[in-house]
C-alpha cells in the first residue's frame, strides 16, 4: 500500500477467488548478530511470523502486534509503502465487523489524540479499480503502548479506524503498520532504546510458508550466499526506492526499457506498476496477445490457456554499493494474476500501467530475502 502525497494505493488483483485460509506457521529462528557498525547498545532483534493473505495469488503478508495495557492482539500488514499505524477499533462498530477491533476503553495506557482525519485509498488504475471513496478509512488519533515481537514502544502515535468502506471486509487483518525508510512509530522508539535501525523481510509464497519479519536484525538462516546492498538515492525521503538503469524481458531490452527510473519497493502491494509506455514495451517482448483489458483501465490480460506457453522473465537492473550491476528478477510464474472477475477466460497479467511512478511489491520481494537498512539508507537482497 503506497501512501504517496496523501494518496494511498491499495493494490489487489481484480481476481478474487473463494475464501482461502491463510496458512499460519509459528517458527523458531536463529537471528544473526548485527554488524558491529549497527550495534549501539543491547536490544535484541525480534522476529514476527507472518501469514500470507492469499486469494488465488499471494497478496500481502501480515503478522501480530499488540496494543495497549493489558495488550490486545492486532494483526497488521507490515507495509514499506506507508509510514503510520492504523487499525480497526470498537469505534468502527458494524463497519469493521469482519476485523478484530481494538477497544481503547480497555487500555489503561491509551491517550485519545482527538484529531479526526480520513484516508482515501485508490488503485488509481486497474486491478479492482477504485474511484472516489470506495476505499476510505476514517481515523481518530491517539497514542498507546505498541509491542512488536518483544520490542515495547510506549506512547506510540497511532490511528484508530472509526469507519471504513465495505471494500475492506475481505481483509484477514485489522490494520496497517507503516515501515518507511525513516524510523517512525514503534520502530523509532525501539531504535531510541538501542535497537539497530534496520529490519528484514522473508516474504514467501503460500506453499513455502515460514514468512517472517525480523526487526533490528538479519535472519541468516533464511537465505544462501551474500546479501547485495544498494544505496537509496541521495535525498530520498521516507520512500524505499532504488534507481534502475535498465529493464530486460527474456534477456532483451529496448530503448524505452533502458531509461533510468526510480523504482519503489512496497511490501504492502502484490502487483507491479510501470508507466504506460514501459508496460507496453515489456508486454511487447512477452506476447502480442497481451492487451489492455478495457473493463478495468490500466490492467492487461490474455487468454488464460495461453499463459503456460509464455516466457516472461523480467530482470530489473540495479547498481550495488560496490558499483557492480545486479538484477532482481521476477520469474514467469508471476505473470498471471488470475482470471478477471468480468471474464474468467481472460487472465490478468502482473504489470499495470500507471503513469508517474514505477513500483514493485510482493511478486518480486517473495523471491529474495530483503534487508531494509534505515541507518545506512540502503537495501540488501539475497537469493533464497
Ligand atoms: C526477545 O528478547 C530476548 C532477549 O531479550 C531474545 O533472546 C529473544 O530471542 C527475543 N524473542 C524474540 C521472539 O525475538
Ligand atoms: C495472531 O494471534 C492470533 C491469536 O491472537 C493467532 O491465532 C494467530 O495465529 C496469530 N497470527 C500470526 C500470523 O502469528
Ligand atoms: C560472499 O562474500 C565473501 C566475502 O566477500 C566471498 O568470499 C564469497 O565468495 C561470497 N560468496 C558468494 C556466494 O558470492
Ligand atoms: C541482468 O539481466 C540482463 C538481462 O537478462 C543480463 O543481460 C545481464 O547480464 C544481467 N546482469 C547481471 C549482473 O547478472
Ligand atoms: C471473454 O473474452 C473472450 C475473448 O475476448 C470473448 O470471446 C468472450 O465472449 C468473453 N466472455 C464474456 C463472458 O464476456
Amino acid at each position: 500500500m503506497l501512501h504517496l502525497l496523501g494518496l494511498c494505493l491499495l493494490l489487489v488483483p481484480a481476481y478474487v477467488s473463494a475464501q482461502a485460509v491463510p496458512q499460519i506457521i509459528q517458527l523458531q529462528s536463529r537471528i544473526a548478530p548485527v554488524p558491529s557498525t549497527l550495534r549501539r547498545r543491547a536490544l535484541d532483534p525480534t522476529t514476527v511470523p507472518l501469514a500470507d493473505f492469499f486469494l488465488g495469488t499471494d497478496l500481502q503478508w501480515f503478522g501480530n502486534i499488540t496494543v495497549g495495557t493489558p495488550p490486545q492482539v492486532i494483526s497488521v500488514v507490515f507495509d514499506t509503502g506507508s509510514s503510520t499505524l492504523e487499525f480497526a477499533s470498537t469505534l468502527c462498530g458494524a463497519a469493521c465487523s469482519n476485523q478484530v477491533q481494538f477497544d481503547s476503553t480497555k487500555s489503561s495506557t491509551f491517550v485519545d489524540g482527538g484529531e479526526t482525519s480520513s484516508i482515501t485509498f485508490a488503485t488509481g488504475v486497474g486491478v479492482d479499480p477504485v474511484v472516489g471513496s470506495n476505499y476510505k478509512l476514517t481515523l481518530r488519533s491517539g497514542t498507546d503502548t505498541v509491542r512488536v515481537g518483544n520490542l515495547t514502544a510506549p506512547d506510540t502515535s497511532l490511528f484508530l479506524i472509526t469507519n471504513q468502506t465495505p471494500k475492506f471486509d475481505i481483509d484477514p487483518f485489522s490494520g496497517i503498520q507503516g515501515m518507511s525508510a525513516r524510523a517512525e512509530g514503534f520502530f523509532a522508539s525501539a531504535v531510541a532504546q538501542g535497537l539497530p535501525s534496520l529490519f528484514s523481510l522473508f516474504l514467501t509464497p503460500l506453499a513455502v510458508g515460514n514468512a517472517e519479519l525480523t526487526v533490528g536484525g538479519i535472519d541468516t538462516t533464511k537465505f544462501t550466499g551474500n546479501l547485495t546492498f544498494a544505496s537509496l538515492p541521495a535525498g530520498s525521503s521516507s520512500t524505499w526506492s532504488l534507481n534502475s538503469p535498465q529493464l530486460s524481458v527474456n534477456g532483451r531490452t529496448t530503448s524505452v526499457l533502458k531509461a533510468e527510473r526510480n523504482i519503489i519497493f512496497d511490501s504492502g502491494t502484490s502487483n507491479v506498476l510501470f508507466p504506460t509506455a514501459t508496460a507496453n514495451a515489456i508486454y511487447a517482448l512477452i506476447s502480442p496477445d497481451i492487451v489492455p483489458h478495457t473493463a478495468e483501465p490500466g490492467t492487461y490480460g490474455i487468454a488464460c490457456d495461453l499463459i503456460p506457453t509464455l516466457s516472461a522473465v523480467i530482470d530489473i537492473q540495479f547498481t550495488a554499493q560496490n558499483g557492480s550491476p545486479f538484477n532482481l528478477t521476477i520469474p514467469s510464474s508471476e505473470l498471471s494474476v488470475g482470471p478477471f472477475a468480468d471474464n474468467s477466460t481472460i487472465c490478468q497479467t502482473l504489470i499495470n500501467a500507471f503513469d508517474g511512478l514505477s513500483l514493485v511489491g510482493g511478486s518480486l520481494l517473495k523471491h529474495y530475502y530483503s534487508v531494509w537498512d534505515v541507518a545506512d539508507q540502503r537495501m540488501g537482497f539475497a537469493a533464497i
